[in-house]
């Protein structure tokens, strides 16, 4: 699908994984897209050019998600640059496992400042920009942990259940003015982030995938795809599952 439009789309984490693939994706609907990375300059810059090779517009920028005052000030910028943003994309996110029991404090708060407080951040520091268009498409990246949680990941599980609850509380919030809150939860996608694992998990974790493969940031993107377009015009507070099979919610 192309939709040759104006419309601005802000991507968090996008230099890489799946993050990138949504970019892509975006750019490929003709929407100009904001990049954002942390760190990673290289990575972020490979987005833009691949993303032109496709003819699409894709800029980067740098902020820490978990940074409320860089959030506020990068959103202000875009906003003062583009002068509208009508899809939110909140991918970044970040893993710290570790037992409960041995688990640092500084583990539990990186993934949820990063996890969740940044997915706030991004969300409040667009709302008063799209109420005023009356339009708006926000999609926070969840995951398959939040709902089934995961020995190991009680951060980051705690982060990504509560990315939904934040989800549906929020399309209540803001869904008179034509604006859709929704969540994409991925299973097991291959990206970076994944590819640390050690194979005995891997293979365990592919045992539960009925459909039997492991799963793409591109499938995960076709579902971002899905809920910022118009056909999806009728959709808030809900929750695809893309993972194969492996949940089903
Ligand atoms: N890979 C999987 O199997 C899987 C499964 C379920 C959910 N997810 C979720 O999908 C999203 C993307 O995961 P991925 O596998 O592509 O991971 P990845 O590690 O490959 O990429 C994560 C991206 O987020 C960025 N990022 C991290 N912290 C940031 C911060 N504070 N500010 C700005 N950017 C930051 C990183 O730079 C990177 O670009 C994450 O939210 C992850 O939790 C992934």
């Amino acid at each position: 699908m192309t939709e040759k439009n104006n419309k601005v789309a802000v991507v968090t984490g996008g230099s890489r994984g799946i993050g990138r693939a949504i970019v892509l994706a975006l750019s490929g609907m003709g929407l100009d897209v904001v990049c954002n990375y942390r760190s990673g300059k290289d990575a972020a810059q490979e987005t833009v050019r691949l993303a032109e090779n496709l003819s699409g517009r894709v800029t980067v920028m740098k902020f820490d998600v978990a940074d409320h005052g860089s959030v506020k000030k990068a959103f202000k910028e875009i906003i003062a640059e583009k002068k509208r943003i009508d899809v939110l994309v909140n991918n970044a996110g970040i893993a710290r496992d570790n037992l409960i029991a041995m688990m640092k404090s500084d583990q539990w708060r990186d993934v949820l400042e990063t996890n969740l407080y940044g997915v706030f951040y991004c969300c409040q520091a667009v709302t008063r920009q799209m109420l005023k268009q009356r339009y708006g498409r926000i999609v926070n990246i969840t995951s398959v942990i939040g709902f089934t949680g995961n020995a190991g990941q009680a951060n980051y599980a705690a982060a990504k259940a509560g990315i939904v609850g934040l989800t549906r509380s929020l399309a209540k919030e803001l869904a008179s003015r034509n604006i859709t809150v929704n969540a994409v939860a991925p299973g097991y996608i291959e990206t970076d982030m994944t590819s640390e694992l050690p194979d005995a998990a891997k293979e365990a974790m592919l045992a539960q995938v009925p459909l039997g493969r492991v799963g793409t940031p591109e499938d995960v993107a076709n579902a971002v795809k899905f809920l910022v377009s118009d056909d999806a015009s009728y959709i808030t507070g809900q929750v695809i599952h893309v993972n194969g099979g492996m949940f089903m919610g």
